[in-house]
């Protein structure tokens, strides 16, 4: 059976952005491969956290695991910071990488572009991410369109380390969504919808209240000419809402364009919001059940005991390949 890993930072509450981009395809992937999913909060920190709304988003991020479907009998969940191999394969990545080849990626100039003060990590981030995939021998790798840089970083960087020092690592594969790669914001379509975004209507978190929902999708910035197609140059608002709609009720996006001829922006938002109400709703209810019990903590506890195993053989492994440690008799 292939491995897949992915991972999710706990960087604020999740978005739908998340839930269509990601998870929903780490529920489909759980069936038929051997699963690890992540809650990264050792990447969530390369940007300053509140650190009692860290905690609180650690927690809200394993329930929403859970409540969106993943089975801790078929997948592991777990902690990054709970399985110290990470952050200690993460040290090793970053000494086979190259600050030039850090320096180009997108999301490090996004989220440095303008700020006087920028951690080191930020930079340095890419090689923490490789070293969450190499630790579990990860076949496939599930992730939204903005993370296929990172994921391309990560096979140089295994590569490279194979070449150099041992071939032990395994490269993995990116698997990215054919629709909803990119959910996009809701006040400016050209951006992808981000929970760390200062402004709440920029996107619509997964516990969002129905009438916050109806509200932020009401006032989605759209353009004034009324007709419903989809094109993302020449109408990205309405493509992201039809690309939505379609995820949210199992349509295609054609009969969905051809249901909404003539009715207007009016009627096609209120009932995307409806859509993505009623698509929230069963996960929102479980969320409420998971988010104060003691479950949540045992799920935990066995997912970091048995990641830990199998990621602490790979490091050894590495530590070896790359001469670390004493010779032992
Ligand atoms: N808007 C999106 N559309 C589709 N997929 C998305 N993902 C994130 N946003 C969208 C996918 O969700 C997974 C987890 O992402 P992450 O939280 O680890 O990091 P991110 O991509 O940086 O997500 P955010 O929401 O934008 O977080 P912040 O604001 O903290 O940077 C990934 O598979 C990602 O592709």
């Amino acid at each position: 059976m292939k491995r897949i890993f992915s991972g999710i930072q706990p960087s604020g509450t999740l978005t739908l952005g998340n839930y269509l981009g990601a998870m929903t395809h780490f529920v489909d992937l759980q069936e038929d491969h051997e699963s690890f999913f992540c809650i990264v909060d050792q990447h969530a920190i390369t940007v300053p956290q509140d650190k009692l709304e860290l905690r609180k988003n650690i927690l809200s991020l394993a329930a929403l695991y859970v409540a969106v479907g993943l089975d801790p009998k078929k997948a592991t969940l777990f902690i990054q910071s709970e399985v110290p191999a990470h952050a200690q394969l993460g040290w090793m990545m970053q000494c086979v990488s190259y600050i030039g080849e850090l320096e180009r990626m997108t999301q490090f100039k996004d989220k440095s572009d303008g700020k006087e003060a920028v951690s080191s990590a930020l930079l340095t981030y890419p090689p923490l991410m490789a070293a969450d995939i190499l630790l579990y021998k990860t076949d496939i790798v599930p992730v939204g369109e903005d993370q296929k840089q990172h994921l391309e970083l990560t096979r140089d960087l295994a590569e490279r380390f194979n070449h150099k020092y041992n071939d032990i690592f395994t490269i993995p594969e990116v698997r990215i969504p054919k629709q909803g790669a990119r959910i996009m914001s809701l006040t400016d379509p050209t951006k992808k919808m981000s929970k760390s975004n200062p402004n709440p209507k920029s996107y619509i978190s997964m516990l969002d209240e129905p009438n916050t929902i109806r509200k932020k999708i009401k006032s989605a910035v759209t353009d004034s000419d009324p007709d419903i197609f989809f094109d993302v140059q020449e109408k990205p608002g309405i493509s992201n809402l039809l690309t939505i709609h379609s995820l949210c009720t199992d349509k295609e996006i054609p009969e969905i364009v051809e249901a909404y001829q003539g009715k207007g922006y009016g009627t096609f938002k209120a009932d995307t919001a409806e859509a993505v109400v009623n698509k929230l709703a069963p996960v929102q209810a479980r969320y409420a059940e998971l988010i104060h019990s003691d479950e949540l903590h045992q799920i935990l506890d066995d997912g970091a005991a048995h990641a830990g195993k199998i990621a602490g053989s790979m490091l050894q492994k590495a530590e070896r390949a790359m001469g670390l440690g004493r010779k032992r008799k």
